[in-house]
């Protein structure tokens, strides 16, 4: 089986007056600042020092990182080159028991953790207890996999005379590029996962989320993953992402952010002529929710405002379109706009608040825009207020949502939240899936129904990774939901899942002649 024993963790007991307390204290304890940069053993030259200021209020400073340059990026891999075979050679139970023990600390360090992704990533709360979380998920799944699958060699059948053994080991060096709004959970998920199968590992984090990998890598190496074997290069995109995927001793790249970015890095590695490197790539998506008349409309509206507006809508997972038959579309249109008039949009680090920041300007404006074509081009039907006295220096935009008449009007995914709704009449259900599965991207569907066989028809036809019946589309767990798309939105394999290490690995046989 593909099970492992394993318990995901636990996060915070709101019943609790200590732990609330605790929490409370470090989240705003608002002069607390972080410093940033390179964490490349020897390497000298950097970048320029960037600061960083809260995206719920753009007046208030957290700190400051320096970014990487040219000349560390090569020194971080000729040391990644050198230190990677005694990393390789080490037990596997070795290594699992270093991110073990980096798990137990970052739940005992959970409060410094949950303040950074409040203040730096302009997270909720509960969002931000839930990455603590994951991410401590992430580390101890991979460490239980890693025992597992890299422990001992597998034994293979063979004449008399001949064993046969199938080992897994490192690929080399692996470059973990990861994205803002998961900063914690898919950054330590790349990294523990490559760590855990054998590779050395150079992460760069997302330029908006430096100060969050910098405090991420520093726990790993305080838990004993050598300084060497973990290296941290915060710098933009374009230019530390590009040096990193284009170097010939890079062996793989687990890469987490947009469909355009991974295709950047899949021609740059295609054009070194040298190792083929493995390329693993979570993308965007483009997702829907479809609701049959046979479902409750309370339960649909409840789960697609988790959906849509959760974390601001900055989701991977998140839903963009609602397709709502059309016997119950105006009762749902009018309890959704009730229930979206009620969002409480404004301080992430409150536990009354429902929606954040989104998480900074160019954000702000690509939504702005949309929201711009949308109000000429369809029709607004439900929206959140935003209350100036607590959004005005931050980069706030209020939840909505449009009617339009099919997909074709969205021509990219809109990262943020904006439900576009779609009515169908009962005999479309094909065309439904059709238009979705027309978009090339796959990564999360959800079904409100309580058909069989209107659920069984979208299983077996909808290209996605993720399908979600009757419930919410977002927060998949590990080891739980194993999560990924196809096409457009990932290459697999799945995050979180029983297939996700053996592509960090390279297999070696041994044939021995006894
Ligand atoms: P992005 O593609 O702009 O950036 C992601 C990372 O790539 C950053 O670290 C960035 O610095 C780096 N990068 C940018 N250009 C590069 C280049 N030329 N070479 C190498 N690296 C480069 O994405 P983002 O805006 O940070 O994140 C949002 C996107 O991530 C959305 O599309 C979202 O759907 C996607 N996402 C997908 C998943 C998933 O599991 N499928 C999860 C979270 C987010
Ligand atoms: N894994 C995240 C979710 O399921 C992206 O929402």
């Amino acid at each position: 089986s593909n099970f492992v024993s394993r318990k995901n963790s636990m996060g915070v007991n709101f019943s609790n007056d200590n732990e609330l307390k605790a929490l409370a204290e470090a989240v705003n304890a608002k002069s607390t600042q972080w410093a940033a940069g390179p964490l490349v053993p020897g390497g000298e030259g950097k970048g320029p020092t960037v600061q960083v200021t809260n995206p719920a209020d753009r007046r208030q400073a957290v700190g400051s990182y320096v970014s990487a340059d040219a000349a560390l990026v090569d020194k971080a891999l000729a040391n990644a080159v050198a230190a990677q075979p005694a990393w390789d050679r080490l037990p596997a139970a070795s290594r699992a028991a270093i991110l073990e023990h980096a798990a137990e600390q970052l739940e005992a360090r959970r409060g410094e953790f949950i303040a950074l992704c409040v203040r730096e990533a302009g997270k909720s709360l509960p969002d931000s207890i839930a990455e603590i979380r994951e991410a401590a998920d992430f580390l101890r799944y991979y460490a239980a996999m890693a025992r597992r699958l890299f422990g001992h060699p597998e034994q293979l059948p063979g004449p008399t005379g001949e064993n046969n053994q199938l080992f897994l080991n490192g690929r080399g060096v692996f470059v973990c590029i990861s994205p803002w709004n998961f900063p914690l959970a898919i950054f330590l998920g790349q990294i523990s996962a490559a760590l855990a199968a054998g590779n050395s590992v150079i992460a760069k984090p997302a330029e908006q989320t430096t100060l969050i990998g910098h405090a991420a890598v520093k726990l790993l190496h305080e838990a004993g993953v050598p300084v060497d074997v973990l290296q941290y290069l915060p710098g933009d995109g374009a230019v530390v992402g590009a040096a990193l995927t284009k170097d010939p001793r890079v062996a793989g790249v687990a890469f987490t952010g947009s469909t355009e970015t991974a295709w950047a890095i899949n021609r740059a590695l295609a054009a070194r002529n040298a190792q083929i490197a493995a390329l693993i790539a979570e993308t965007g998506g483009q997702n829907a929710m479809i609701a049959d008349s046979s479902a409750l409309p309370e339960q649909i509206v409840k789960d697609v405002i988790a959906s849509a507006f959760q974390s601001a809508g900055q989701r991977c997972s998140a839903a963009r379109i609602l397709f709502v038959q059309e016997d119950i579309a105006d009762k749902v249109v009018g309890m959704l706009a009730g229930a979206m008039a009620e969002l409480k949009v404004g301080d992430p680090g409150q536990l009354s608040t429902d929606v954040g920041p989104v998480i900074d300007n160019d954000a702000l404006k690509i939504l702005t825009d949309h929201a711009a074509r949308m109000d000429k081009e369809a029709k607004k039907i439900a929206d959140a207020k935003l209350d100036p006295s607590a959004t005005s220096n931050g980069t706030f935009f209020a939840p909505r949502a449009y009617e339009i008449a099919s997909l074709d009007v969205l021509k990219r995914e809109i990262f943020g939240p904006v439900l576009h709704v779609i009515r169908w009449k009962g005999s479309e259900l094909p065309q439904v899936v059709e238009q979705i599965n027309r978009t090339g991207y796959g990564l999360t569907l959800g079904v409100h129904s309580r058909i069989d066989d209107t659920v069984e028809y979208i299983r077996s036809h909808a290209r996605v990774g993720n399908c979600y019946v009757n419930r919410n589309q977002i927060g998949a767990v590990v080891g739980v939901q194993p999560f990924g798309g196809e096409s457009l939105s990932g290459t697999g394999p799945k995050a979180g899942g029983p297939h996700y290490l053996l592509r960090f690995a390279t297999e070696r046989t041994l044939t021995i002649n006894t």
